[in-house]
C-alpha cells in the first residue's frame, strides 16, 4: 500500500492579537505523520512516542476526523492508516492538533493526487480542529502547511496568505493547560475602544512583518485584549514572567495559541537568559514547565524520506 511520511511544524496560532487569524510557524518542535492507505475503508489513527492520553477514536482525534472531511469531500472510498509520531506536546497550545490534521490532509492529497489546493486542504484541516476545540479554526492549520507568518484574509470560503519571515528567535516556555481547552471562556464580546486597539495592534505586526524588524515584530506580538487576558489567567506567574522578560530587555511575550505555553521574542544572544527567567519563575511557583530556544521557520508541512 502506498503511504508518505510528512513533517508538521509547531506553530504560535494568534501570535499575540490575531485571534483566529494570524499564526507564525516554527523550525522545531515538530511531528512526524506516516500517512498510508488501507483497503479496509476504515480510518485508523495510532499515535507513537509522546501518547499523553490523545484520543484516537476518529471522531476524536483531528486527524481522523479531518480524514473523514476528505473522504467525504472527494466521495474516495479507500481507508488509511496514519501514524502520529509526537514531537509535539499536546494540550499545551503549540498546535500539535491542527499539525496532525493538516498533515493527514496533505498526505492523502498526495496519495490520491487530488489536486486540492492550499485553501482546501486548510478548509478539510480545519475542520478537523472541531474534535479538539470544538471549533473549525484555520489559524494553526494554515500555519503549518505554509510555513512563515500566516493570516486569514477571509474564513468563508478560507483564503489564507503567507508572509515570509526573517531570523525571529523566539524562548518558549512549554506548559501544559490545566484544562484541555480554554477557548469557550473568552468573551463574545469586546468593547469599540477594544476592537480599536486590536485592530492597530494587529496592522503594526502585519507592518512589523513586512519590514522585517524583529524589535517592531516582539512589541507588536505583546499586546491582545482576546485571548491573553483569560488564557493568562491559568498561568501561575505569567505576569511576572512578562514584566522579567521585558526588564530583561525581550522585545515581547504572549501566550501561544489556546496556552498554556508562553513565547518571548529577543535577540539572538538574550536567549539564554531569557530561557533561566521564564524556568526560574515557573519552577519557584511549582508549575511543570520546558523551555527550548527555537525560531520561526518559513518551510510547511513537507514530504520526508523516512522516520
Ligand atoms: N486560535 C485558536 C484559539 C488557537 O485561540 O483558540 C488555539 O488552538
Amino acid at each position: 500500500m502506498k503511504e508518505v511520511i510528512v513533517k508538521a511544524p509547531a506553530t504560535i496560532a494568534n501570535f499575540g492579537p490575531g485571534f483566529d487569524v494570524f499564526s507564525l510557524a516554527l523550525e522545531e518542535p515538530y511531528d512526524i505523520v506516516k500517512v498510508r492507505l488501507n483497503d479496509k475503508n476504515s480510518i485508523n489513527v495510532k499515535i507513537v512516542g509522546m501518547d499523553e492520553g490523545i484520543p484516537i477514536s476518529v471522531e476524536n482525534n483531528t486527524a481522523g476526523l479531518a480524514a473523514t472531511h476528505f473522504f467525504e469531500e472527494t466521495n474516495l472510498s479507500k481507508g488509511v492508516d496514519v501514524e502520529i509520531r509526537k514531537g509535539i506536546i499536546s494540550c499545551a497550545g503549540l498546535g500539535t492538533s491542527g499539525a496532525s490534521a493538516v498533515a493527514c490532509i496533505y498526505g492523502l492529497n498526495i496519495l490520491f493526487g487530488a489536486n486540492l489546493g492550499h485553501n482546501e486542504i486548510i478548509e478539510i484541516a480545519s475542520r478537523g480542529e472541531i474534535a479538539s476545540g470544538g471549533v473549525a479554526h484555520a489559524d494553526n492549520v494554515a500555519g503549518c502547511l505554509l510555513g512563515g507568518f500566516v493570516l486569514i484574509k477571509n474564513y468563508r470560503p478560507i483564503d489564507v496568505v503567507k508572509i515570509e519571515v526573517p531570523n525571529v528567535p523566539i524562548v518558549i516556555c512549554i506548559i501544559k493547560k490545566a484544562k484541555r481547552t480554554t477557548r469557550g471562556l473568552i468573551s463574545g464580546r469586546i468593547s469599540l475602544t477594544k476592537a480599536r486597539e486590536q485592530i492597530s495592534y494587529s496592522s503594526s505586526l502585519i507592518h512589523a512583518i513586512l519590514s522585517g524588524n524583529l524589535k517592531d515584530i516582539g512589541e507588536a506580538v505583546n499586546r491582545d485584549h482576546i485571548s491573553e487576558p483569560v488564557r493568562s489567567r491559568f498561568i501561575p506567574g505569567y505576569d511576572d514572567i512578562k514584566k522579567k522578560v521585558v526588564e530583561a530587555r525581550a522585545y515581547g511575550c504572549n501566550v501561544s495559541g489556546g496556552g498554556s505555553s508562553i513565547f518571548v521574542i529577543c535577540e539572538e544572544d538574550k536567549t539564554g537568559e531569557i530561557a533561566e527567567i521564564m524556568k526560574n519563575i515557573c519552577s519557584q511557583g511549582g508549575v511543570e514547565n520546558k523551555v527550548i530556544i527555537t525560531k520561526a521557520s518559513n518551510a510547511g508541512v513537507e514530504e520526508i524520506n523516512g522516520l
